[in-house]
């Protein structure tokens, strides 16, 4: 999901932006469960966050296989929070058996629709953090893309806990999540300018969006530390910018289970150009794809 157009005029109360989300309640479970199953209209299913790679197979090829493809296929995949099925659409044809689970009752409805024609496929409602539904040691690849980045730290604090006993001895995980606590000091600075000047050091990349919905409390340095706590090893991880700038306020994580065939130091990468791969791939796409003619052609 890109930043949204909100605005405001830093004018709140709260001494720090994590205490502004809070007090919000943005990024929390109900504020999810409300922003999923009634506010978002998901007209075009949850394309319309991958246009600007594209489209959604520009994007699944391009950003998603890329980071996934050591770890698939795979006996049994989890995907937590699939939202309209963007990506469960790929893993389908990736997993013997494949696990969804989702806080939007709505979200789940449409994944049962949408791939009704697939038997291996489990569908589960949950209320943001459990994964009682799950047997321990049974999950290969746990998967949450462009989902957990709107999730506070206490659910992917919650989630890996659970984890740490749901995957199997090899089993791993990729999880996007937000980066944003990285730049507190920034954001800081960002909620004190006026809307017109922060506007223009957004879009310079000189600061954060301090609207985008990443949650201000998560950062890789701490997702990481989490793992640690509870039997997890995270074994590489890339910060990235994403559309509403070029600061880095999004990571993904790949982690598994200490001691798996997967276990190595964690190796970290900074990917300040994801949004240029984005454009670049958006023209290739353009001249390449033959699926999508209304893709603009940027020679014009
Ligand atoms: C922006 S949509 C993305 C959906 C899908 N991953 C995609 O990329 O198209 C966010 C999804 O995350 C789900 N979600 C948010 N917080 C969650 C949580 N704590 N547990 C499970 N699902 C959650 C929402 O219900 C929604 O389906």
């Amino acid at each position: 999901m890109t930043a949204t157009s909100a605005d405001d005029t830093g004018s709140q109360n709260s001494e720090s932006l994590v205490g502004y989300y809070s007090d919000m309640g943005i990024n929390s479970v109900p504020w999810n469960r409300q922003t999923w199953s009634e506010d978002y209209e998901w007209l075009d299913a949850g394309d319309e966050w991958s246009r600007w790679w594209g489209d959604t197979h520009a994007m699944w090829l391009a950003v998603v296989q890329p980071r996934v493809q050591a770890f698939v296929p795979a006996p049994t995949v989890l995907e937590i929070a699939p939202g309209f099925g963007r990506w469960t659409q790929y893993l389908a044809h990736l997993a013997e058996r494949l696990v969804l689970v989702d806080l939007a009752p709505r979200c789940i409805e449409h994944c049962r629709e949408r791939f009704a024609g697939a038997t291996h496929l489990e569908y589960h409602v949950n209320d943001g953090t459990s994964l009682a539904m799950v047997a321990d040691d049974s999950v290969d690849l746990v998967f949450s893309m462009d989902s957990l980045v709107h999730a506070d730290a206490t659910v992917l604090e919650r989630y890996l806990e659970q984890l740490a006993t749901k995957l199997t001895a090899d089993g791993v995980g990729f999880f996007h999540h937000s980066n944003l606590a990285a730049y507190a000091r920034d954001l800081e600075r960002a909620r004190r300018r006026s809307a017109r000047t922060r506007a223009a050091l957004v879009a310079k990349g000189r600061l954060p969006h301090p609207q985008s919905f990443r949650d201000p409390g998560m950062s890789a340095e701490r997702f990481a530390a989490a793992c640690d706590r509870v039997g997890l090893a995270c074994i590489g991880q890339e910060t990235i910018s994403w559309s509403s700038g070029a600061m880095m306020t999004d990571a993904f994580s790949l982690f598994t289970r200490k001691g798996s065939r997967w276990d190595r130091p964690n190796r970290c990468f900074a990917n300040p150009t994801f949004v240029d791969e984005a454009a670049r791939m958006r023209s290739l796409w353009s001249v390449a794809s033959f699926r999508n003619e209304e893709t603009p052609d940027p020679t014009r």
